[in-house]
């Protein structure tokens, strides 16, 4: 049976200012009548499975609480992270608290808060064609038809033909966030995917390479379940334990090691919505290619993303621009340099 496992800890800063620490964009609504983290949950009626198991910083336990209940989403724990070790720490934590619950070793489907599927059905199959492999043991990946030298993504390699499922490959190499030379030649070469941040293993399996490859990290969440209390529907692991962790993804900690990774493509309009202009990308547009969201009078502009939260925008003759107003802050930036806002939020931290 398939155990979603919902990571939803992040804490973006590049959808500035609608993303804050204590608000990150999981947790905000920015396609459609859900928060991306209600959507992430939603989207799992595509498949069989168990209620999700959610993992959080502390600090965001009841903005999770709250939004599942908004939407009578089921869940089978929402695990509790006394600070953020990054993805393979909190995937540790997930995997053995899994194994913990006398399900068995169930199949954990690791699904990213943050991220956008447009194509239901095409995301069900991928799935579906990686349960066998997964299985019987094997880590399994998701791969994205690479449209650009992203330095920000996994890029994926595989060895096509050696499989007898001719939708899942055998991983010949995974390389978490490579240069931008490397990024170009990846692309270029037209061998490579971009790894989505989906994954599919036993928790058996994860804490066993897990243990193979950082043992370090995976003692310290075992410490950390060993003396973890549980309070309601909020699972809390021992905090000094766990800041023993090191601080990893699973993509550097486990991904870029296994022998015994394979890949399914997964071509299912896919975002991570990493920036205002993926998610310009990402949504539907009126005839000039605008979207907006709120109230927004827009007269002969094309190519713009507009947010209001409050305020009427007006804007005239503008194109290729993003202009966002939140409770206390407006920003306008041009779209191709919109990976530029995390220096106005790292110039904002230093001056506060
Ligand atoms: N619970 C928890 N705890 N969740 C976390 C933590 C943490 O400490 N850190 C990150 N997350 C969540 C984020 O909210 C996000 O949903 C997911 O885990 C991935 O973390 P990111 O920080 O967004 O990773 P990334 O974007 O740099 O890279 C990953 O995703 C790419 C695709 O979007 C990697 O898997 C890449 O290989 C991949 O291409
Ligand atoms: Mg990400």
């Amino acid at each position: 049976m398939i155990l979603p496992v919902i990571m939803a800890g992040g804490s973006g800063s590049r959808l500035w200012p609608l993303s804050r620490q204590l608000y990150p964009k999981q947790f905000l609504t920015l396609c459609g009548e859900q928060t991306m983290l209600q959507e992430t949950c939603s989207r799992l009626m595509a498949i069989e499975h168990l209620p999700p198991l959610l993992v959080c910083g502390e600090e965001h336990r009841f903005t999770v609480a709250e939004q599942l209940r908004a939407i009578r989403q089921n869940h089978s724990g929402i695990l509790l992270e006394p600070a953020g070790r990054n993805t393979a720490p909190a995937l540790a934590l997930a995997a053995l608290r899994a194994l913990a619950a006398g399900e068995g070793d169930p199949l954990l489907l690791v699904l990213p808060a943050d991220h956008l599927i447009r194509d239901l059905d095409a995301f069900r199959q991928a799935i579906q064609a990686a349960c066998q492999p997964a299985d019987q043991g094997s880590l399994a990946t998701f791969g994205i038809h690479p449209t650009a030298p992203e330095t920000g993504y996994g890029y994926i390699r595989c060895a096509p033909g050696r499989s007898n499922n001719s939708r899942v490959f055998k991983v010949e190499q995974f390389e978490e966030k490579p240069d931008q030379q490397t990024a170009q030649r990846y692309l270029k070469s037209g061998d490579y995917f971009w790894n989505s941040g989906i994954f599919l293993f036993r928790a058996s399996r994860y804490i066993e390479e897990l243990g193979n490859h950082r043992p370090e990290i995976l003692s310290a969440c075992e410490r950390a379940m060993a003396a973890a209390t549980i309070d309601v529907d909020f699972v809390r692991p021992d905090r000094s334990a766990f800041l023993q962790s090191p601080s990893d993804s699973i993509d550097y900690a486990v991904m870029e090691h296994s022998r015994d990774a394979v890949m399914t493509p997964l071509d299912c309009g896919w975002s991570d919505v990493g920036s205002w202009s993926a998610l310009w990308d990402a949504s539907t547009k009126d005839d000039s290619g605008n979207t907006t969201n709120g109230d927004i009078l827009l007269h002969e502009c094309r190519d713009c993303y507009v947010h209001s939260d409050h305020k009427l925008i007006a804007a005239i003759g503008l194109h290729d621009l993003v202009i966002v107003e939140s409770d206390d802050a407006i920003m306008v930036a041009a779209k191709n340099r919109v990976q530029e806002v995390k220096k106005v939020v790292e110039r904002l931290k230093a001056d506060n």
